[in-house]
Order: structure tokens, then sequence, then C-alpha cells
């Protein structure tokens, strides 16, 4: 893909995605569960993760079907993980993709059981009864139950909790961001990966990829929560300093921070290159908009 296309691919990407999960995310849920679901999940957010998903397949020249279905289940994991994070027991935010968070709107049960619901719905989606292959279907449950489990995602999430007002070493830190963002992240390039035929070479350097981008996303929220205002993060500014949470930018200060986003960004790219891939610049491309953006 040449640069001057990613455009017009991403916008079509999108509407399929968007598509797709409009009709997959039920108005009809009871009592208006649906209603929350759709308000959590739809129009709204940038979808870097189901982008990274098509990107990867496309590198691979991956199973359509299995690939938009694996996009969308990222992106409820991701979604469900936002309204838990806003709720008043974790960051107590009431303002998410520019719109009031889903507890603020809809009360605390419904939030928690729209995050659940979605989370469901996430590996309903990964397993029709026919259009991906059934040994495909089990290995992409597996990849995104781990990357949103205790060893990913949730346990980011705890350690994130744990950590309030703890002065955490880098060490320490990269490893609650690997695992509270990091994880679904990578999971989102190895599951557009699992969608087509990588050899092991391919397969390492995209892990690596999405391990080292992964990271770099993190640390670009945690600038971004700095030196942004709300309005154009669509989220509250200045929630980590506000919270006490331990952060890249309250462990390596603001221009270290930003160099070490560019060295990951620079190390990502470097794996890239190394897969024997022909076609990654989707995924080149995407690499740099995680640390060039601005929201
Ligand atoms: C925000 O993710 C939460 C983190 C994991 C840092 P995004 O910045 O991708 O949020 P949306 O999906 O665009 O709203
Ligand atoms: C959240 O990290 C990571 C998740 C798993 C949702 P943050 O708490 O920093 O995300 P924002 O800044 O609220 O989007
Ligand atoms: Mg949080
Ligand atoms: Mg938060
Ligand atoms: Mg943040």
């Amino acid at each position: 893909m040449k640069p001057e296309q990613f455009d017009a691919w991403a916008r079509t990407e999108l509407d399929a995605v968007e598509s797709a999960l409009s009709a997959w995310v039920p108005a009809d849920a009871p009592a208006g569960l649906g209603e929350a679901m759709r308000y959590g999940v739809l129009d709204g957010g940038k979808r870097l993760r189901p982008l990274l998903v098509l990107a990867a397949a496309q590198a691979v020249q991956g199973a359509r079907e299995a690939a938009l279905r694996a996009a969308c289940a990222v992106e409820l994991i991701h979604a469900y993980s936002l309204v838990h994070d806003d709720m008043p027991c974790m960051d107590n935010d009431v303002l998410r993709r520019g719109k009031p968070t889903v507890h603020v709107r809809f009360g605390e049960a419904q939030a928690m059981l729209a995050g659940d619901a979605m989370q469901a719905l996430a590996f309903e989606v990964l397993t029709p009864a026919q259009g991906v292959e059934p040994a495909l279907q089990a290995r992409l449950c597996s990849l995104l139950a781990r990357a949103a489990g205790h060893a990913g995602m949730a346990g980011g999430q705890a350690i994130d909790l744990a950590s309030v007002g703890k002065p955490l070493a880098e060490q320490a830190l990269r490893d609650m961001h690997h695992r509270k963002t990091g994880a679904l992240l990578q999971c989102s390039v190895l599951m557009g990966a699992a969608c087509g035929a990588t050899d092991e070479r391919a397969w390492a350097a995209l892990a690596q990829f999405g391990d080292a981008l992964g990271l770099a996303f993190q640390v670009v929220d945690d600038i971004l929560d700095v030196t942004q205002a709300s309005e154009t993060l669509g989220k509250t500014a200045g929630k980590d300093q506000d919270a006490n949470k331990p952060t890249y930018v309250t462990v390596l200060g603001l221009d270290a921070a930003r160099r070490h986003a560019h060295d990951l960004r620079d190390h990502a790219l470097a794996a890239l290159r190394g897969s024997g891939l022909a076609d990654t610049s989707a995924l080149a491309i995407l690499a740099d908009k995680v640390v060039e953006r601005d929201n």
C-alpha cells in the first residue's frame, strides 16, 4: 500500500467495522442494557485496535470474515475496559469519547453489566456457526482471552489501582503498561496475523512490533494526559496527576517520555522490517500515528 492510499483504506475499513459492530451489538438487549452497550461501543474512539487487526491481516493476506470479526471483537473488549475503567470504583471519570461516561448516563449497575455483556459478545462474535474455520476460531479466542484477562488488561488494571501514590520503578511501570494496554494492542496485531499464513520469523517480528507499539501507545497516553486539553482528548485531561498515578511522565519526565515513545516506535518499525512480509506499510503508518497523535 502506498502512503497516499492509507487514508482511503482506513476509511473503508472503519466503515466496515462500524457497520458490523452496529449489526452485532444488540439494540434489544433487555431493560436498557442494549442501549447502554451501543452507547459505549458505537460511534466513537479512534478504532486503532481494529485497524491494527485489519492491517496485519492485509500483510498476511488473511481471511476477510475472520479478520473483520477479530477487529470487532478486540474493539468490544477495549470498549468494555473503558466503561469499567471510568467507573467510580476505578478512575471515576465523567467524560469519554467526548460524551458523558456510560455510568454517568445509565447508572453504575448498568455500566458494569454493559461491560460484562460486551466482553461476552466479543467471544460470541469470534465463534460464528460458519464463515471462520473452527481451528482459527479457537486460536483467536485464545489470543484475545489471554490479552484481556489476568495476564493482560485486567491484571494490568489491578496493578494500576494498587499503584496509586506509589513511586514505581521504571521496570514495574513498564510491566503495568505492557499488561493494561500493550497486551490488547499486541493481540490486535497477532489476531490479524493469525488470519493468514505466517512463518515463525514473521510471527515473531509481528509479536515484537505489537509489543513495542503497545507500550508506546500507553507512554503517549500518559504524555497526552498532561499536554492536551479535555476537548482534544474527549476525556478529562490531568486525571493521572489528580489521582496520583505513577506514569511515564512522573517516572521519566516529559522530555524523556517523549524520546522513549519515539524509540519504541523505531524499535517497532525495525521489527516490522525484519518480518520478511511483502507489504507492512499500513502497520508502519499506524505505528507513526500512535506516536504522533494528539488524542
Ligand atoms: C484509551 O484508549 C485507553 C487506553 C488504553 C490508554 P484509546 O486512546 O485507544 O481510546 P479510544 O478507543 O480512541 O477512545
Ligand atoms: C486505561 O488506562 C487502560 C485500560 C485498560 C482501559 P487509563 O486509565 O490511562 O486510560 P484513560 O486515560 O482513562 O483512557
Ligand atoms: Mg485507568
Ligand atoms: Mg482511566
Ligand atoms: Mg490515561
